[in-house]
């Protein structure tokens, strides 16, 4: 296996370009190889010369290079990448990266990449909190793009409040906790996973669903690939980038996602059931679309299967996880559920909380296994909330 880590650093046109050099120089300390490429607006600030010298490695700059040029070697810079670090990242290549424009070396390398990309943006306050920034940073996350957040402080153009490089040793943690290889401990295991809403159809045009975005789900699907194992997600409709390399099942209503689970159960090993499914639909469906009338209109809705139930009442040698959203008395609701659907492990989240939940990039969960051991995390993002679920069922925590 290769040694060294390579990280490619995009370095874009601000008064943080500098803070790059400490990026390089603490990174290049813990053997990481660094290959530099330079916006031209970066190369305003500090020389080239400064990154070839501390990177002791070419830096790629749009200057002499003809359009031919770049067009190819963007390519072989995107492959040797393990990680790409754009620090600083402007709103520029922020807005470029999320609207699909490729017209420079930074640019074309980050489209062309399948490494990690992590973004450590650093503008004006203003800017930054900027709505079109903001809606350009939230669809390049749920295209699984990083970002480390900038800080808040004084900023060079004099404006107090957030937009400041994040600290470099921040950075410099991410980027090395990022490199670190997963141990392949689910390796020949067989993971089934459940994610997203699922919806219960009333006519040809309406239906009934719930808030899930299936984040939770997904990120639980890509820590089990990165840890080695075979992947069936089967997924409700969601917004989400499709993850490569696993077995991908979509589905829209309970029975679809019943029938779809039913099929891989036998052979999984372990199934996580994340999916926020529909536990009633339309007693009876129109197959024409429902015309308003004078006065109210009834609906009565039939109990559909608790799909969770039935896996337990089956289960032989799998290890069944369920999770419980739950609004008040959280911890004696999963516990409950961990009893009534035999689970091994319920993940029981507050969702009356904001910041966490439904759509949010973090959650803050409670884990709790059959033998009564139950886990506290801190809030954290959905991958990491991921990685200690399968860090429980594997006896690591
Ligand atoms: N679940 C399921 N089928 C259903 C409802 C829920 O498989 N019809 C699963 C979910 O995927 C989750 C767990 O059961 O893993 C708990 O879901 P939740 O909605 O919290 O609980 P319910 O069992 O529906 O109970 P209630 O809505 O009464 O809290």
């Amino acid at each position: 296996m290769r040694e060294k880590k390579r990280v490619v650093i995009g370095v874009t046109g601000g008064i943080a370009v500098y803070k790059a050099l400490d990026i390089i120089s603490a990174l290049r300390k813990q053997d990481v190889e660094i290959k530099v490429i330079m916006t031209e607006s970066a190369k305003q600030f500090v020389t080239p010369l400064a990154f070839q010298s501390l990177s002791q490695n070419m830096v790629i700059t749009d200057m002499f290079a003809e359009p031919k040029a770049w067009e190819i070697q963007h390519i072989a810079l995107a492959q040797w990448a393990d990680i790409m670090l754009i620090a600083p990242a402007t709103a520029n290549i922020v807005g470029k990266v999320a609207n699909g424009i490729a017209d420079d070396m930074l640019s074309t390398s980050i489209m062309a990449t399948e490494a990690k990309v992590i973004f450590a943006p650093a503008m004006n306050t203003k800017m930054y909190e900027n709505k079109i920034v903001q809606d350009n940073i939230n669809k390049l996350k749920g295209y699984g793009y990083s970002f480390i957040e900038p800080a808040s402080g004084r900023l060079a153009c004099g404006d107090i409040g957030k937009g400041k490089l994040a600290n470099v040793s921040d950075i410099v943690d991410r980027v090395l906790i990022e490199l670190e290889e997963k141990e392949k401990d689910l390796l020949g295991k067989k993971v089934l996973i459940t994610a997203g809403p699922t919806i219960a159809p009333i006519d040809p045009v309406r239906y009934i669903t719930n808030k899930s975005t299936g984040k939770m789900g997904y990120a639980i699907a890509q820590e089990a690939k990165e840890r080695g194992a075979e992947v069936t997600l089967v997924s409700g409709p969601t917004n989400l980038p499709k993850i490569a390399d696993i077995n991908f099942i979509s589905v829209k209503t309970n029975g679809e996602m019943k029938e779809a689970v039913l099929r891989y159960y036998d052979f999984a090993d372990i199934v996580i059931k994340s999916a926020a499914v529909a536990d009633y639909k339309p007693k009876e469906y129109s197959n024409e679309k429902i015309k308003k009338g004078e006065g109210d209109l009834e609906l009565t809705l039939a109990r559909d299967s608790d799909i969770l139930k039935i896996l337990g009442e089956r289960k032989k040698e799998q290890i069944l996880v369920g999770f419980a959203a739950e609004s008040n008395n959280v911890l004696n609701n999963a516990e409950k559920k961990l009893k009534n659907k035999n689970l091994d492990f319920i993940v029981a989240n507050d969702i009356t909380s904001n910041d966490t939940g439904f759509a949010s990039e973090d959650n803050k969960v409670t884990i709790l296994s059959k033998e009564g051991k139950v886990i506290n995390l801190d809030k954290m993002s959905k991958k990491q909330v991921a990685t200690n679920i399968f860090d429980m069922i594997l006896g690591k925590r």
